[in-house]
């Protein structure tokens, strides 16, 4: 009973959100991804002005009045710190693992994320919010028990390893950050090619299940949860998820 009524109170309070009447600027890195490229698509069917980064700005072929794509690499502090300067929020929507080390670290997230808090922070009050795309593996699936410790490693491609704990790491390094606006927004195990429905439920260090257990959102309602958190600062500071 509890439940269903959280369910119905963040169903009422998550659908149809959205549009304000404030024109955004927003960088993308990660706009020509598969997650990015419905933030980008999202956000410009809403008005707001996108930077799209890209180190291969070749790759971006569609054309829109309010899109400008420019060149840049996470690897490259003085590239991000020309791209966001000016901008509202930076969006984070990468992945990557740089070199072998096999470690964590290595995970362009969690790089990106440390690169991303620096630069920020040099900006002072001036600096624009950042949204990190997460990874479920941070999500809770038992009290105390995440859900990267529930995946069978022998299965998993090296990297992906690496980017699963490199996305639990950058929400730690992050929970440790109070001197820049962060939001670690977290999709749940299984991202659909579903349609936007607007409707879809917020939750936080739990993975949310729907009624059939399953775990699951469209990657086109998982962009409108994140343009709703760019227009509303809603979980500054926090880790949020998003999933039916
Ligand atoms: N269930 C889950 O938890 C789940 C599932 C899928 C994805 N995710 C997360 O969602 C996010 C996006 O994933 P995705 O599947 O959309 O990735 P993707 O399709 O593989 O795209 C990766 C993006 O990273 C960008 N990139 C890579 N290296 C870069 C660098 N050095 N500088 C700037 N940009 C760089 C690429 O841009 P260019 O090549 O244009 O430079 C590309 O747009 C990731 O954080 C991922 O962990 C989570």
């Amino acid at each position: 009973m509890r439940r269903a009524v959280i369910a119905y109170l963040t169903l009422v309070l998550t659908a149809g959100a959205g549009h304000t009447d404030h024109t955004l600027d927003l960088v993308i890195y990660g706009a020509t991804g598969e997650v990015g490229s419905h933030v980008m698509q999202e956000a410009l069917d809403r008005g707001h002005r996108v930077t799209a980064v890209s180190r291969n700005p070749a790759q971006l072929a569609m054309q829109h009045p309010n899109l400008s794509v420019v060149k840049g690499d996470l690897l490259d502090t003085a590239s991000v710190t020309e791209t966001v300067t000016g901008q509202d929020v930076v969006i984070l929507s990468v992945r990557g693992v740089i070199g072998d080390s096999g470690s964590p670290e290595s995970a362009l997230q969690f790089i990106a994320a440390e690169t991303l808090v620096d630069v920020l922070f040099q900006q002072g009050d001036r600096a624009p919010r950042l949204i990190h795309v997460g990874g479920s593996g941070s999500l809770e699936v038992e009290p105390g028990v995440l859900f990267a410790a529930k995946l069978p490693k022998i299965l998993l491609p090296k990297d992906l390893e690496v980017e699963i704990l490199g996305q639990i790491l950058a929400l730690e390094f992050y929970r440790k950050v109070d001197d820049v606006k962060w939001t670690y927004i977290t999709p749940p195990k299984n991202f659909t090619n579903g349609p936007r429905t607007g409707v879809f439920r917020i939750g936080g260090d739990r993975a949310l299940e729907d009624d059939r257990g399953r775990t699951r959102v469209s990657r086109t309602d998982f962009a409108v949860a994140l343009v709703d958190e760019a227009e509303q600062a809603r979980h500054v500071r926090q880790r949020f998820a998003v999933a039916y």
